[in-house]
């Protein structure tokens, strides 16, 4: 394998079994090197969200291999899953999910405490993130307190708050006017160009897209190319 590649898909497929059996994904190939910005895009009920969550290792396939770091997912224990999802994953999901009880500041330095990290450091850290993501001026505020583009661009720190080698973003910008989108897409290219942060985003902007380094299409659960 190429050591480059920080992500590996070998054969993936994803069937969800039930009373309507669905293929969601069918023997996906697919690799990403470390540093590469890439949008995935696809119509509804393409794949894309499953896609990002096996990467993501919060689901597993139903056949084939995923290795993110030269580490194959299946041979894990669940004591290693977590700590590779801790390690390497950052993940932002098309709503937020902030707490809605506690400032933008807590909201990054809860992850941290949970892991142990001590107090100042987590604080030192949420407010370095904070001001990364433009946001710093509203460390104080509640999430009903900040406008939807914020409380995205809170979000996306918070994913980075564990040094994820990864972030995966599933339509960050889904529930956003264009400015604000257009604030959230240029967050990510700066964490791109300036941390050369591994990224995959899934996108319906094509403008957007076709800025990345790579677009990755995928329709009806396999990866056109
Ligand atoms: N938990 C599940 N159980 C059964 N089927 C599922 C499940 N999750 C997804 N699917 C099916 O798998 C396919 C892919 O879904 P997925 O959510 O990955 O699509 P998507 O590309 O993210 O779509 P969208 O753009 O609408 O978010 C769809 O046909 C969907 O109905
Ligand atoms: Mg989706």
């Amino acid at each position: 394998m190429d050591d480059d590649n920080l992500i590996v898909l070998e054969n993936v497929s994803k069937t969800f079994e039930g009373n309507i059996k669905s293929e969601a994904l069918k023997n996906i190939n697919l690799s990403i090197k470390k540093g590469e910005f890439c949008s995935l895009m696809g119509p509804s009920g393409s794949g894309k969200s499953t896609l990002l969550y096996l990467i993501g290792a919060l689901d597993i396939p139903s056949s084939g291999e995923i290795y993110i770091n030269s580490q194959a997912i299946s041979k894990l224990n669940e004591k290693q899953l977590t700590k590779l999802r801790q390690d390497y994953i950052g993940l932002v999901f098309q709503f937020h999910f902030l707490l809605p009880e506690f400032t933008a500041l807590e909201n990054l330095m809860i992850p941290q405490l949970l892991i142990k990290v001590p107090k100042d450091q987590a604080k030192k850290k949420s407010l370095e993130l904070l001001e990364k993501a433009n946001i710093l001026h509203k460390k104080d505020n509640r999430p009903s307190q900040m406008s939807g583009g914020e409380q995205q661009r809170v979000a996306i720190a918070r994913s980075l708050v564990n040094n994820p080698l990864i972030l995966l973003a599933d339509e960050p910008t889904g529930n956003l006017d264009s400015a604000n989108s257009k604030n959230i897409y240029s967050l990510l290219r700066s964490l791109n160009e300036e941390h050369n942060q591994t990224i995959l985003v899934v996108t319906h902007d094509q403008n957007f897209a076709s800025q990345t380094n790579r677009i990755i299409e995928i329709i009806d659960g396999k990866i056109v190319v």
